[in-house]
């Protein structure tokens, strides 16, 4: 207003010297170019948005000297925090839009420890799965931090269209309370600390497991286009046969966010592996003489194979999985997708032949604990507490990977209460039984 006027009545400068500096902040340092710098009154800014595997090595070298990158692989926004901090005076006023991803991952922890360890005044609005820039991909906050003690933070789950206007609208949030190594829940406090006090955490109790990886799932996975008394059919390019013998059924795990039976989700793997508990890889020869028509197919594709990694891969042979994760045989396996927009199917399966890829499975516990966790997994509030908590991706989809289920409390039950939860076949009833046990209402 006073600038408005002070321009409409003639009274503003004539010339502005912006004193603007063009620079990487990574290495730049004010005190060197403005003379008795002593700090930032305000800083304003949206610090680039750019994943750790974008990252050029002589960034990665760059990010090396700040202490908030020092844990896992640092986004290009991170540093740029403890840079603004470090450049504000005190009691200044810093605001970023920027990445929510610091709140729950791992590279965010150091970031987080370092908010805690200055007990900063932080107000965060959280536009939580909203995709405010149209044009990204990203899920984004502001961050408004002066530099002076307080031991809360200030947290509003908001949208960009009704932004918090008053102190009422955000909720606080003890840093005491906040544990900066598993990841910070402030979206719905009281209730996600509730559920995590609760028993004993998922990620003590259970072992998840990723499907295997080819790396090139479109060579090895195929669904036959027709089969006889020996071969598969396989459409890829050309029409090819492959001996049922070097073949494995194969299941999506990711497609259980919308399947319901794992028979409808069969495919093949052509699965160079022997027949043992723990697999090893078949010497080539011995494909070459007993299943000649894959050895052929294969071969067919080795420069597709070859270029895995970059074409920087090491594996045992040419023909190999890219990694040697979960080929060993499981009996009890409880399948579940990697992400999902609603409540998934979990599929109890007991065939130790059968190989999974792309989602994931609780393995190695009886019967009774695989009903059980499928049981809590499948209840609303375990939904609840993976939207309130896990990692969104678009369309409202949120991650299930182990590091955002670990933390679940998961109740312990008298015998009785283990009965009938096992007997019990009504979602709504088990819905309503867990809430009780965790005196948490959802509805
Ligand atoms: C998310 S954009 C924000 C652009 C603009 N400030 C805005 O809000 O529209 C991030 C900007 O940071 C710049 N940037 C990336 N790395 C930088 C660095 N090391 N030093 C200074 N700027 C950098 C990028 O070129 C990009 O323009």
């Amino acid at each position: 207003m006073l600038s408005l006027l002070a321009l409409s009545d003639g009274e503003d400068e004539r010339s502005f010297k912006f004193n603007l500096f063009v620079d990487d902040a990574l290495i730049f340092n004010w005190s060197k170019n403005l003379k008795k710098f002593t700090g930032f009154d305000v800083i304003l800014g949206n610090p680039p948005y750019v994943c750790a595997r974008n990252l050029p090595e002589e960034t990665l070298l760059k990010l090396q000297k700040f202490e908030v990158c020092k844990s896992g692989n640092s986004d290009l926004y991170i540093p740029f925090f403890q840079l603004g901090i470090q450049n504000l005076k005190d009691a200044g006023i810093l605001g970023f839009i920027t990445m929510n991803s610091f709140f729950k991952s791992l590279n965010g922890r150091n970031l987080r420890e370092y908010f805690k360890q200055h007990s900063l005044n932080i107000k965060i609005i959280d536009f939580g799965t909203e995709q405010v820039f149209k044009s990204k991909n990203t899920y984004t906050c502001i961050c408004l931090i002066e530099k002076s003690h307080n031991t809360t933070i200030k947290y509003c789950k908001s949208s960009s269209l009704s932004l918090p206007t008053k102190q009422s609208d955000y909720n606080s949030i003890p840093y005491i309370k906040l544990n900066s190594k598993t990841g910070w829940n402030l979206n719905d406090f009281e209730t996600i600390s509730k559920i995590e006090a609760t028993g004993i955490a998922f990620g003590d109790l259970y072992k998840t497991r990723h499907g295997i990886a080819t790396l090139k799932n479109d060579i090895y996975i195929f669904n036959p286009v027709k089969e006889d008394k020996d071969y598969f059919y396989l459409q890829n390019g050309s029409l090819y046969q492959i001996e049922k013998g070097i073949c494995k059924d194969i299941v999506n795990t990711n497609k259980l966010s919308r399947a319901v039976s794992i028979s409808n989700l069969k495919e093949k793997v052509i699965f160079p592996y022997d027949n043992a508990d723990k697999p090893s890889l078949l010497n080539e020869n011995f494909i070459k003489e007993n299943y000649p028509k894959a050895y052929n197919y294969l071969l067919n594709k080795r420069r597709i194979l070859d270029n895995r990694d970059k074409g920087k891969g090491e594996y045992e042979n040419w023909f190999a999985f890219g990694r040697s994760q979960s080929l060993e045989k499981v009996k009890n396996k409880l399948f579940f997708p990697k992400m999902s927009d609603r409540v998934p199917s979990y599929i109890i399966n007991s065939e130790d032949n059968l190989l999974f890829y792309n989602g994931q499975a609780v393995i190695g516990h009886t019967e009774d604990e695989m009903l059980f966790i499928k049981k809590i997994m499948e209840s609303r509030l375990f939904w609840y507490y993976i939207k309130t908590t896990s990692k969104p991706y678009s369309s409202e989809y949120y991650s299930l990977n182990g590091n955002y289920i670990k933390n679940f409390g998961v109740c312990q039950l008298s015998d009785s209460e283990m009965d009938f939860v096992l007997n019990e076949n009504n979602k709504n009833i088990l819905d309503v039984f867990f809430e009780e046990k965790y005196e948490i209402r959802l509805t």
